[in-house]
């Protein structure tokens, strides 16, 4: 059986910076696989190259047995991958349900996408207590719950979730890691991008470290929560 997303050696350029330079890694259906490392490691740069955003300077993407080689955002998006981005970007003037509506912007079943809507309103019961209200009313980590909810929107097969927990309170972290937790026993596969390399290694089948664009280590996620190299990098002990 192939893996649902393979990279391979890809490399990704800001002009003659290469922000990324040549990792490969695979995320098998039903899996949680995480991207650690520090600041400018080249993570946003690699999930905004997989949604279609960035092109690759070199290597290969596979999604779903299909190479992207220059397929537009959306039709990525058409084929399953969903993007929750660094920063969140969800709509500030427009109402909770409007934002959640914007994520089903490729489907025409009505009926399904009232009913992912109720979904997303049990993943997350505050955005149903305020669905009219304008998101940017919501605090940081309801707006990250929002971005998760529209990215679930369109179904994915793969949801990639960049820094969800990034400028949250240790609760609100929790929260949200716990959320990914349990669409994790409800079986989505995730791509989760962190800089909380403790939570993400606890909740992960597989994970890989970055470093300066490239991938330096890899294993489970038990492997690397014990991996000495690991903790004293990333989990602040010496
Ligand atoms: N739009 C951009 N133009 C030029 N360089 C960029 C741009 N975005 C990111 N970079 C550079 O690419 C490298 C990787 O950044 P990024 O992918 O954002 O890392 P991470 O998400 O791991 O913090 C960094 O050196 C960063 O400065
Ligand atoms: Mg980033």
């Amino acid at each position: 059986m192939t893996a649902l997303l393979e990279v391979q050696d890809l490399k990704v350029a800001y002009g003659k910076i290469e922000a990324v330079k040549g990792i490969s890694f695979s995320v098998e259906a039903g899996q949680v696989v995480t991207l650690i490392g520090t600041n400018g490691a080249g993570k946003t740069t690699t999930l905004r190259t997989l949604s279609g955003l960035l092109k690759p300077s070199g290597g290969r993407i596979l999604f779903d047995g299909k190479p992207l080689n220059g397929t537009p955002a959306h039709k990525i998006v058409a084929l399953g991958l969903a993007h929750s981005p660094e920063g969140r970007h969800i709509f500030p003037r427009l109402s909770i349900t409007e934002n959640l509506q914007l994520g089903a912007f490729l489907r025409k079943d009505v009926e399904g996408i009232q009913k992912d809507i109720q979904r997303a309103y049990e993943l997350f019961p505050i955005l149903g207590e305020r669905r009219k209200q304008a998101a940017g009313t919501l605090s940081g980590g309801e707006q990250q719950m929002l971005a998760m909810g529209r990215a679930l929107m369109s179904q994915p097969k793969l949801l990639m979730l960049d820094e969800p927990s990034m400028g949250l309170s240790p609760i609100m972290m929790q929260k949200i890691m716990a959320t990914i937790a349990e669409l994790k026993a409800q079986g989505t596969t995730i791509l989760l991008v962190e800089q909380n390399a403790q939570a993400a290694l606890s909740l992960a089948d597989q994970g890989h470290v970055m470093e300066v664009g490239k991938i330096v280590v890899s294993g489970t996620g038990s492997d690397l929560l014990t991996d000495e190299s690991v903790r004293k990098a990333y989990l602040g002990e010496d």
